[in-house]
């Protein structure tokens, strides 16, 4: 589909751009290629990253409507590109670990990879300048940036995200040891509805391989473990997410990165 050139920008983050929909109640996101860490102290572009987690994404929101966990995606429009429901994001970040890592490890002394035993959910304040910090179920209440009822659907529906990723993972090779959502209010004309938002990509999510456990995500670029591009179209080929467009991902990526670099020097 052609998008409009003239379209609004609605919204610019560290990953991505949020672009007005062609209808009303509809938004199109865009995935770059800039990589962020420790709240956007640390930058760099990593070529085809966008393309990656745009169909990445796609690919684990499609599965996750399929068994009825509810979330924004509508269509992919382009390679860098989906159409998705406006919705009002809620501002917590949903963390849901299976094992310790990153911030857990340095919070509780935890040693990286020791298992938890039982799923963990963590919420986090969405607020870049106070550095997104933990907060508790209590706290996000005195806050009122949700009520009980919210807060025990997100806890839920996190759960029962954790549940399909790990067992989908597991499928090709690769534990899932934590990783992040959003979500957001939608009206769906009847209630609002709580959903499911943002993207669920490498950049999102800790994934090791479950032989070697060669770190599969965004921690190759956090920790300069090199090779994040290579990380993240592992990921993609063992998913399958190009398999539609046919011929190896490798191509697919360095053809649209051409095609970038040809529009740009127009
Ligand atoms: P953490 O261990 O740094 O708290 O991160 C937990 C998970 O959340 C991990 O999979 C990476 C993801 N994450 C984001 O997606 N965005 C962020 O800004 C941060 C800090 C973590």
């Amino acid at each position: 589909m052609a998008v409009k050139k003239s379209r609004k920008q609605i919204y610019e983050g560290k990953a991505k751009v949020l672009y007005e929909g062609p209808e009303p109640g509809t938004i199109i996101q865009h995935f770059k290629d800039d990589a962020t860490a420790f709240n956007g102290k640390k930058k760099q572009i990593i070529a085809g990253k966008g393309i990656l987690n745009n169909r990445i994404s796609e690919f684990i929101m499609s599965r996750l409507a399929e068994v009825g966990i509810r979330n924004h995606y509508i269509k992919t429009l382009n390679m860098r590109e989906q159409l998705i429901k406006q919705v009002e994001i809620i501002p917590l970040e949903v963390v849901v670990r299976n094992y310790a890592a990153g911030s857990f490890t340095k919070r509780y002394g935890v040693p990286e990879g020791t298992q938890l035993g039982a799923a963990l959910v963590e919420f986090f304040l969405k607020k870049d300048k106070l550095g997104d910090p933990l907060v508790t179920e209590e706290c996000i209440q005195v806050l009122k940036i949700c009520d009980h009822m919210e807060m025990q659907e997100m806890k839920n529906t996190a759960l029962r995200v954790n549940d399909f990723l790990f067992g989908m993972f597991m499928g090709v090779g690769i534990r899932v040891i934590d990783f992040k959502l959003e979500f957001g209010r939608f009206d769906n004309g009847e209630f609002i509805d709580i959903i499911l938002a943002d993207e669920i990509s490498p950049d999102s999510c800790r994934l090791w391989d479950s032989q070697t456990n060669r770190k599969l995500d965004k921690d190759r670029f956090r920790q300069d473990l090199g090779g994040v591009e290579d990380a993240y179209k592992e990921v993609a080929k063992r998913l399958g997410v190009f398999s539609s467009e046919g011929g190896p991902v490798d191509e697919i990526i360095k053809n649209e990165l051409k095609i970038k670099k040809r529009r740009k020097s127009k």
